[in-house]
């Protein structure tokens, strides 16, 4: 088992910056995950660790000791692509012997091995099958085997989830991450499923256009988002763009008056999480209390979005609980919103579009 240290890595693609100045630390043992949209570099960030890709600048150390020159073979990582990658035409076991024969282990210690692995991932009767004769879900687990069959010293998944359907991904995600913990093996994960990365991560590391934009625990993140990307990107936020007119004080583009709490001066915006929100009665006494009108619910079932128009330019989104005694507002009604002042995140407004 070994740490891992990226150290300053960047990539092009000719004019493309595909990775911009990454730098890492992945504890040992440690499941970390990075997550961001399509395009933010991703994939590329791991196949840099994989030594598929060379750096255009920085360095890749592993347990110590520098890899960026070494070859993807001298690398000890195992690797679960999103397409799986196994080979159509040998057989479950022969998939997972693979990287051992590479290696040129002896032939019982590669066969102990593979029925191990096999074993980990509770595939262990179905070695003689070929693929095609697996569910996309133990295909999956034959990819996770292949990669842990070589002990590796780091574990790398690129959206290794994202070919199963909904309801089996929520068990493979909770398997793997048992798997890891058993193990104790570094792991890197890359996602594009914010709940995926939450679920599954120890820490989580958040990109945006081939950057870094923040690194924490779940909690960090969602508490203290560092910028808008993060906060519209880990959980949900209703964004009111506006400006900061006086010590607390904050006026909306669409006109609404708001206390805060916030040390900035200038155009500004205010990130609101959906749960934070009060609705109706409970509203009355807090620091923001704002009349508006109910335009969408959205009935989730342990829960229920309430989409209410506050301004001609301002939306913001209420998430209530759907308790037993709870009574869900209707679509045209008057209802207030309100938060205590503290609730609200503020950040500099950086001109980037509006999301929820
Ligand atoms: N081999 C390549 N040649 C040119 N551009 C690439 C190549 N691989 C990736 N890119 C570009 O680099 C950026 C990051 O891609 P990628 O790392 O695959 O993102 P992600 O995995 O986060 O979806 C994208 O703009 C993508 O088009
Ligand atoms: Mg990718």
């Amino acid at each position: 088992m070994a740490g891992l240290h990226l150290e300053h890595l960047s990539k092009h693609f000719g004019a493309t910056v595909a990775v911009r100045d990454v730098t890492l630390r992945v504890g040992e043992g440690e499941f970390l995950v990075l997550l961001g949209p399509s395009g933010c570099g991703k994939t590329t960030t791991l196949r840099m660790i994989a030594g598929f890709i060379a750096p255009t600048t920085g360095r890749v150390h592993l347990g110590g000791r520098e890899i960026t020159a070494l070859p993807p073979w001298r690398r000890n990582a195992g690797i679960v692509f999103q397409s799986y990658a196994l080979f159509p035409h040998l057989t479950v076991a022969e998939n997972v012997a693979f990287g051992l024969e590479m290696r040129k282990l002896a032939k019982d210690e590669i066969a102990s091995r593979v029925s191990e692995a096999l074993r980990l991932v509770r595939l262990g009767s179905l070695g003689e099958r070929l693929p095609r004769q697996l569910s996309g879900g133990q295909q999956q687990r034959v990819a996770l085997a292949r990669a842990l069959a070589i002990r590796p010293d780091v574990l790398l998944l690129d959206e290794p989830l994202s070919n199963l359907d909904a309801k089996l991904r929520e068990t493979v995600r909770i398997e793997i991450r048992e798997l890891q913990r058993q193990l104790g093996i570094t792991t890197v994960m890359v996602t594009h499923d914010q709940e995926e990365a939450l679920i599954m991560a120890d820490r989580l590391v958040v990109m945006s256009d081939g950057e870094v934009k923040q690194v924490g625990t779940q909690r960090e993140l969602y508490e203290h988002p560092a910028d808008r990307f993060v906060a519209g990107f880990v959980g949900r936020s209703s964004f009111l763009p506006g400006t900061i007119t006086g010590p607390g004080r904050f006026e909306t583009k669409g006109g609404l008056a708001i206390a805060c709490a916030s040390g900035l001066t200038g155009p500004a915006v205010i990130a609101l999480r959906p749960e934070r929100l009060a609705l109706g009665p409970s509203a009355s006494g807090l620091d923001n209390h704002l009349q508006g009108t109910v335009e969408l619910v959205s009935y989730l079932g342990a829960s229920v979005d309430v989409h209410v128009r506050v301004s001609p330019a301002d939306r913001i989104v209420v998430t209530q609980p759907n308790r037993i005694d709870s009574r869900t507002p209707e679509e045209g009604e008057k209802i207030a919103v309100g938060w205590p002042a503290g609730a609200a995140v503020v950040f500099p407004d950086d001109g980037s579009t509006a999301r929820l």
